[in-house]
């Protein structure tokens, strides 16, 4: 199937590693000009170029926290300025401090929701106006599994990705009639560095090892093994693209079947 990105142009927020990257570098596969972000500016700068030799397509790095208030904007400016537009935004960021009610104090609650809740308003909103010129419009935020199934001591991303969830519910519903498209993917656990670091957290806290975590986690998938970051990007490239152009408002679980409600 031809996902008709050839050319598009994205932003892909939180991509030097992890599930951003493996969403970018798909995009790019497919002919999608992509701009990357992370916090360290080689790093992220390398990435790109690093991208732009694997796939031939056009590809920028650009350094910033999305969790600072005036990052999204500017992250938008940059990526309009290297490729005279914006089709395709998505946003996505690090985890928040993972912890209970009892170990997490007031400073680590405000950055949770400068991470997961308003960086995703911040970059929505000041992509707009670039995204009401595109004949392809589409946003996609990463939130997780744990909006719909809480999961033990991730008690910030329990709570804040929910308001994300009702913001991209709510912008389907308010954008639909301008042509741009806002769905989100909730991933369950995928091989990532983040996904590993909290696994092997919880490991401690268990007084057990990161094998026997792992074996533990992976025995709660019907698929028996963590996700693949591409398995991810496969959705992610798929639902921004043109090929999904009747889907939006969809909150799609990636995550081998580990959700056990039927809705
Ligand atoms: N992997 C999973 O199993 C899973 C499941 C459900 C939900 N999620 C969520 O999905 C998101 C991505 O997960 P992941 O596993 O890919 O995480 P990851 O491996 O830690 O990657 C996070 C990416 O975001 C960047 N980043 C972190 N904080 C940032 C900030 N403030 N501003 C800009 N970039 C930032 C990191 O780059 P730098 O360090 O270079 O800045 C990195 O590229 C996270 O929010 C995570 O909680 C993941």
């Amino acid at each position: 199937m031809d996902l008709k990105l050839k050319n598009k142009r994205a932003l892909v927020t939180g991509s030097s590693s992890g599930l951003g990257y493996a969403a970018a570098l798909a995009l790019a596969k497919e002919g999608c000009k992509v701009a990357i972000n992370g916090r360290d500016e080689a790093k992220i700068k390398n990435i790109a170029e690093k991208i732009q030799k694997e796939t031939g397509t056009e590809a920028v790095g650009l350094a910033g926290d999305v969790s600072q208030l005036e990052v999204p904007e500017k992250l938008i400016q940059q990526t309009v300025e290297a490729f005279g537009g914006l089709d395709i935004l998505i946003t996505n960021t690090g985890g928040p401090t993972p912890g209970s009610i009892d170990s997490l104090d007031e400073a680590a609650w405000q950055k949770g929701i400068d991470l997961c809740l308003m960086a995703h308003v911040r970059l929505i909103k000041a992509a707009l106006p670039y995204l009401r010129k595109s004949e392809s419009a589409s946003i996609l935020t990463v939130t997780s599994l744990s909006v719909k199934q809480p999961i033990a001591n991730l008690l910030i991303s329990n709570s804040v990705r929910s308001a994300t969830i009702g913001l991209t519910k709510s912008l389907a519903l308010e954008l639909g009639k301008e042509g741009i498209r806002v769905n989100s993917i909730l991933p369950g656990w995928t091989e990532t560095e983040h996904a590993v670091d909290l696994i092997a957290a919880r490991a401690v806290k268990n007084n057990s090892t990161l094998e026997e975590e792992l074996r533990k986690q992976t025995e709660m998938s019907p698929l028996g093994r963590l996700g693949q970051p591409e398995e991810f990007a496969n959705a992610a490239a798929f639902l921004v693209s043109p090929a999904a152009s009747y889907i939006t408002g969809v909150m799609l679980n990636v995550d081998g079947g580990m959700y056990k409600g039927i809705f």
